[in-house]
């Protein structure tokens, strides 16, 4: 076999599409101008996530009051040899894929198993989707990863297609950063990247008294409001503001009646802003918010509901000891729509 051959016959261990360019600035133009100029204003949770946001969650994670990684954790923990088994997954494909933490867990059952292949991690951090990457491959030996460095809301066409089980996983109550109506779309554009053996592993935080709530939002260090305000530095260097994080308060609170948690920045003097990259200018009163992120908590029935508006049915509920997280297995409902 001459070297050529052989070049042909050798599958790198790692590929890495991205599918951000000039579009992306442009989605972050365009949810300022549109998010900006609301009677209530308001900015997609997205964009929290540069190198120095997704650090900052990454210590959110580590913090006392923030339970739902440890509990998301330790449900993996307890139950990831089980949904091997149930799936029997080849693949495992994972949005909002970030630094991987959690899911090593389930990659170590799927690999004692003997199925796993390849991992598809997506996400808008580029560099988070690289290191993640680079990390594994060393990791696992003989794991393909195959990531996609884009935005789940538009660009889960690029994920690539698979002739064996796959599992793909939505981790860290991510999918609770919709509103109701969003969400569902965003569940039924999931489910049809689910062939007929394939499933879907979805985690939820669950509804639990407020206090406990807007601690996990809030926290006594300081890390969260930092994570907050950096959207404010985000469109300082990419849309040429002039905010000043530090004129906004860090805001935290539950809604009873929508049952879901508010990050917000408030701003605690009146001011103006321009965004010169939009020929635009931002005035605040005092007081006035922007909304940063919405988290909604579930219910059973509420995970149940959404998931069969995606065609989806539940194959595992699975809980932490205290009922805090929950995490779904479901599979496409035999006759589904296309
Ligand atoms: C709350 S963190 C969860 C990270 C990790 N899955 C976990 O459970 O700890 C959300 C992750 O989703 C990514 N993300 C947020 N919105 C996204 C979008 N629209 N498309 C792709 N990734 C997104 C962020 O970069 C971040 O890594």
């Amino acid at each position: 076999m001459d070297r050529e051959d052989t070049a042909v016959l050798v599958e790198e261990p790692v590929h890495i599409d991205s599918h951000l360019d000039g579009a992306e600035e442009r989605t972050l133009a365009e949810d300022v101008l549109d998010g900006l100029t609301r009677p209530f204003k308001e900015l997609p949770p997205k964009h929290f996530y540069d190198a120095r946001g997704a650090e900052l969650f990454d210590r959110i994670c580590e913090l006392p009051e923030y339970y739902p990684t440890r509990a998301e954790r330790a449900i993996l923990e307890e139950r990831s040899e089980e949904l091997a088994e149930l799936t029997g997954a080849r693949e495992l494909v994972e949005l909002g894929s970030g630094t991987a933490a959690k899911t090593r867990v389930l990659l170590d059952a799927l690999q004692a198993a003997g199925t796993l292949e390849r991992y598809v991690p997506v996400d808008v951090t580029e560099d988070m989707v690289r290191d993640c990457a680079e990390s594994l491959v060393d990791e696992y030996p003989g794991l393909r990863v195959h990531g996609v460095i884009g935005d789940f809301e538009r660009h889960l066409r690029h994920v690539p297609p698979t002739d064996g089980p796959r599992i793909v996983a939505f981790l860290g109550g991510t999918i609770g950063n919709f509103p109701p109506g969003s969400r569902r779309r965003v569940l039924r554009e999931i489910a049809r990247l689910l062939g007929p053996s394939d499933h879907l592993l979805l985690g939820t935080d669950l509804v639990k008294d407020p206090s406990t709530l807007e601690a996990a939002y809030d926290d006594s260090q300081g890390i969260t409001a930092e994570f907050n305000r950096n959207v404010l530095h985000v469109l300082n260097r990419e849309l040429q503001a002039e905010f000043d994080p530090e004129d906004f308060e860090h805001v935290a609170l539950f809604d009873r009646e929508q049952e879901w948690i508010e990050m917000r920045l408030r701003a605690r003097r009146e001011l103006t802003s321009e965004v010169r990259a939009l020929n635009m200018t931002v005035h605040f009163d005092a007081g006035e918010e922007l909304r940063t992120e919405i988290s909604a908590k579930f219910t059973p029935e509420r995970v149940e509901a959404d998931l069969a508006a995606a065609g989806l049915e539940i194959v595992r509920w699975l809980t932490d000891s205290e009922e805090r997280f929950a995490l779904t297995l479901s599979r496409p409902r035999a006759g589904r729509p296309a």
